[in-house]
């Protein structure tokens, strides 16, 4: 049986000053020996957390992400952040296409292939959001949208890079709503969304990590963590809270 990597990824979205955000850290790194030492965690904080943040866990395991970064490599695009920046503060991650910054920053599958590229380029490990929206999902639709979502940006990689690719199911539906996906729900995703890799990166697949977001919490975490295919969580609301996520990544 082939062993993943489990992670709980904490996305802080646009929460926390910097003094709070890096408070925030400090008090998940006092508690980090709680966790199993096969769990890894990352911080996923904003752009201007991301010196101090990487200050304060330095030396400990703990990963560092950005929540985005930018499709273009560098030069005149005022207010972007490149993927060789967030690489040069010490991040070893990068959230991409995240349904927030689909639906309200017009993220595209498009751009996301640019900004997946330049990830890969820097040595960045991309942790790639897909998931379908209610309506989708009540259409009956859920599976053809994550399938689309895979195809059209992972499935420009070779399967060199896909092993360093981690993959986030978040339905939309469950994210910041309390709305938790069914453990059945989730599971079911994350089988199909396996095989849609190993359709086209064969054994790499398995070795992928599949997360599971939207409101995943203390309380869920034990249940979802438990299913075959979920090798843990991107944790938006609960990561803001370090007893919460140790709580979490205490949960498998
Ligand atoms: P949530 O967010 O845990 O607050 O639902 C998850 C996410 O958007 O990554």
């Amino acid at each position: 049986m082939i062993m993943r990597m489990k992670i709980v990824a904490g996305n802080w979205k646009m929460n926390t000053t910097v003094p709070e955000g890096v408070e925030l850290a400090k008090n998940v790194l006092a508690k980090v020996s709680e966790k199993p030492s096969d769990v890894k965690l990352i911080l996923g904080v904003p752009f201007t957390h991301l010196a101090g943040v990487a200050e304060a866990i330095s030396g400990s395991g703990i990963g560092l992400a950005a929540q985005n970064c930018a499709d273009k490599e560098s030069g005149a695009y005022t207010g972007e952040v490149s993927a060789a920046m967030l690489k040069s503060v010490g991040c070893g991650y990068v959230i991409l296409g995240h349904s927030e910054r689909r639906q309200y920053y017009g993220e595209t599958d498009e751009r996301l292939v640019a900004k997946i590229a330049l990830a890969m380029k820097e040595g960045l490990a991309p942790i790639f959001c897909v998931g379908e929206t209610l309506e989708q999902r009540e259409a009956g639709n859920h599976f053809s949208v994550v399938e689309s979502q895979i195809r059209n940006v992972l499935f420009t990689l070779t399967p060199e890079q896909a092993a360093s690719v981690i993959v986030a199911y978040e339905p939309v539906w469950a994210i910041g709503t309390g709305k938790t996906a069914t453990a059945g729900q989730a599971q079911e995703m994350h089988a199909h969304i396996r095989k849609v890799l190993a359709g086209r990166f064969g054994d790499v697949a398995e070795t992928m990590p599949v997360l599971y977001g939207g409101s995943c919490k203390p309380s869920n975490a034990k249940e979802l963590f438990a299913c075959a295919d979920i090798d843990g969580g991107l944790i938006g609301g609960a990561s803001l809270n370090a007893d919460d996520f140790l709580a979490i990544a205490k949960s498998f």
